[in-house]
């Protein structure tokens, strides 16, 4: 039956609708393996300071080595009344090793600064999972940049063909902000490596407890300096939940372009079988459901981090009940996370491109109007009229539905006397990219340097 980790003050148990607000197992079960690794440590900081004996602290660490083997396949288990992981655990663990030796742990610790360290323990662990997850689709961006070779694609602005680009430059574009989030994800975990075990409920603990001990035996780099702060702050879950959020976000991004792409309309991709969805009732549908399950929950992953940092504004030091709030929206936003990446890399790894409807598009709409405001400029005209006389030139062409490779020498000269048949050299797809040579540009030779950059950072990573 479950027991409590308070009564003393009390003369009557909790009342049910309490318990049943207060119960977290549910959720922070999850977190038990880290309780049991922090109560080891912990039992190591109180064999040190001589509040257990060699043989008791022994005897603690087999019975807590066996409540791990426990949780691990299930046969420990949290039940009704349990308030929370920590609560359920010192029942499991007193099962084991009776109640004179189990009552001894958790001198000198609260659930408060238990609870800071188990979940950042928790997430610097999902932490390295997760970059490795976005390590496998940068790796999936490059793979398909490489197929892609000199391959041309209208380059948009405002969704409108703008400029022609490399198929390869602009999915190397969305490989640089998932590097990005990769280090995002590094530097959060060296904020993260600072353990608040020892702080107590707040104001640290005064049984001669080693705090840099316990934080050396649980892999952090050092314990939190101060013991209000250690028990209050949350600001390093939120970072952790602002990632995860952004990550939503990037993946959101190239996963509308996925849907746009994958139209009858645009026509540039066609998904693997394995990774699309079929109608229960159209038959011929195929659908793009894993870029529109990304882009959803792009959305509930910033409602997440929103919601945290709603519960943290205005929160008093040091620790309130509120903060038990801060696991499940990061918790989600892992389980959300390490589920979507592995189905949107294969989405994104068996994508084939038609190249050639790509090629075939991206002069049209006008994207080589700047190639000639910027050959004029090479013969010296100032770049305003530069810009009027290619303007005009689009003018002729839309009232003619015609390209802009399809002014004849005559209309060129009257345009402008500047303009004349030499100006169609930069007028192809394949012109205006090589133009483009300059340092990040989209000429062949500089996305070429770029993909070796990318991949060189992945294979280190
Ligand atoms: N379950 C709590 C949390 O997640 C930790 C327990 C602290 N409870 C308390 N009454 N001080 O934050």
């Amino acid at each position: 039956k479950p027991t409590s980790l308070w009564g003393g003050r009390f003369s009557s148990g909790p009342a049910p609708e309490l318990v049943r607000l207060s119960d977290s197992t549910h959720f922070d079960w999850r977190l038990a393996p880290y309780d049991i690794a922090g109560s080891k440590a912990h039992a190591r900081a109180l064999l040190t300071a001589g509040h257990l004996s060699q043989g008791e602290y022994e005897q603690m660490i087999a019975g807590l080595d066996a409540l791990a083997a426990d949780v691990a396949y299930g046969a420990a288990q949290p039940i009704a009344g349990d308030e929370d992981v920590h609560t359920a655990l010192e029942r499991l663990l007193i099962e084991r090793v009776g109640a004179e030796l189990g009552g001894k742990l958790r001198a000198g610790r609260s659930r408060n600064d238990q609870i800071a360290t188990l979940i950042r323990a928790y997430l610097r662990e999902q932490a390295a999972t997760l970059a490795a997850q976005v390590r496998d689709l940068i790796a999936a961006l490059i793979d398909q940049a490489e197929r892609a070779g000199t391959a041309i694609m209208p380059g948009r602005t405002h969704l409108q063909h703008a400029q022609p680009v490399l198929l390869a430059h602009h999915l190397a574009a969305h490989a640089w902000p998932l590097v990005r989030d990769l280090s995002r994800l590094t530097q959060w975990d060296e904020r993260a490596a600072r353990s608040p075990y020892g702080a107590g409920a707040l104001a640290g603990s005064s049984l001669g407890l080693d705090p840099r001990q316990v934080a050396t035996d649980l892999g952090f780099a050092a314990p939190e300096p101060n013991s209000i702060d250690a028990t209050a702050a949350r600001d390093v879950i939120a970072e952790f939940s602002f990632i995860c959020a952004l990550i939503g976000v990037n993946l959101s991004r190239l996963a509308e372009e996925v849907i746009i792409w994958n139209t009858a309309e645009f026509g540039f991709i066609t998904l693997h079988d394995g990774y699309s969805t079929g109608s229960s009732i159209m038959p011929q549908k195929k659908n793009p459901d894993i870029a529109e399950l990304a882009r959803g929950k792009a959305g509930r992953l910033i409602g997440n981090h929103t919601g945290l940092l709603a519960t943290l504004k205005a929160l008093p030091l040091a620790y309130n009940r509120d903060l038990q709030e801060d696991k499940e929206p990061v918790f989600d936003a892992v389980d959300q996370l390490t589920t979507l990446l592995p189905a949107f890399t294969g989405m994104i790894a068996t994508l084939t491109f038609d190249t050639e409807r790509m090629a075939h598009l991206a002069p049209r709409g006008f994207a080589l109007a700047t190639d000639i405001a910027e050959w004029l400029v090479r013969t010296g005209v100032p770049f305003r009229d530069a810009h009027e006389i290619a303007g005009t030139c689009v003018k002729v062409c839309e009232a003619q539905h015609k390209e802009l490779w399809e002014l004849t020498d005559d209309e060129l000269t009257s345009i402008s006397p500047h303009l004349n048949a030499g100006v169609r050299e930069v007028l192809s797809a394949e012109g205006s990219v090589a133009a483009r040579s300059g340092y990040g540009g989209t000429a062949p030779e500089r996305v070429a340097e770029q993909l070796a950059e990318l991949r060189e950072f992945v294979d280190a990573t």
